[in-house]
């Protein structure tokens, strides 16, 4: 099942919460910034080993202080106008946090809007892979749930369903 929601993602209470991460692994500004806040600092030590992160690539970390038990840190591309292979590693990232949700039994997954933030990637040009990816791997997991910042973030997702 699909569930869009418009809240903070670091409050769901599900097996795993995927982050939009950089490429070091070691913090940032947006979603990034807010589930290293709630998670506290035993998340960048856990993050730290890891050695960063390709983007579309995904590593997976304990929760910490969080509701949910993993983070999923995976790494969306930077929009530069989609003639970059935007598209490809976008889908990639969302591929595989699902493969590496798979590789430790996560049966209940959020995800933000990954690239849809800082790095620029068309609001609904990203809904449109998150959402045909997430029904690829719909049937594995009991609870996939979209979770969005904004009510009109959410507009875009429920609109798509
Ligand atoms: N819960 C759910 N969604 C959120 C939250 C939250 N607490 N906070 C922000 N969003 P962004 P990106 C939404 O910029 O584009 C970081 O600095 C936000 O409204 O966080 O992949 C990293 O370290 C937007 O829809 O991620 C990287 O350097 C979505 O999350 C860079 O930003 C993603 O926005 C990654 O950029």
């Amino acid at each position: 099942m699909i569930k869009i929601l418009q809240t903070d993602i670091t409050t769901l209470d599900v097996d795993a919460i995927v982050n939009a991460a950089n490429s070091s692994l070691l913090g940032g500004g947006g979603v990034d910034g807010a589930i290293h806040r709630a998670a506290g600092p035993a998340l960048l030590d856990a993050c730290r080993p890891l050695g960063g992160c390709r983007t579309g690539d995904a590593k997976i970390t304990p929760g910490f202080n969080l509701p949910a038990n993993y983070v999923i840190h995976t790494v969306g591309p930077v929009w530069h106008g989609g003639e970059q292979g935007e598209a490809a590693l976008l889908e990639s990232a969302y591929r595989r946090s699902f493969e590496v949700a798979l590789e430790n039994n996560v049966s209940s997954i959020a995800f933000p809007a990954i690239s849809a933030g800082v790095y620029g990637y068309p609001k609904q040009l990203a809904a449109e892979i998150a959402l045909r990816v997430m029904r690829q791997y719909e049937s594995q997991f009991r609870e996939i749930i979209v979770a969005c910042f904004s009510a009109a973030d959410a507009q875009i997702y429920a609109s798509m369903l």
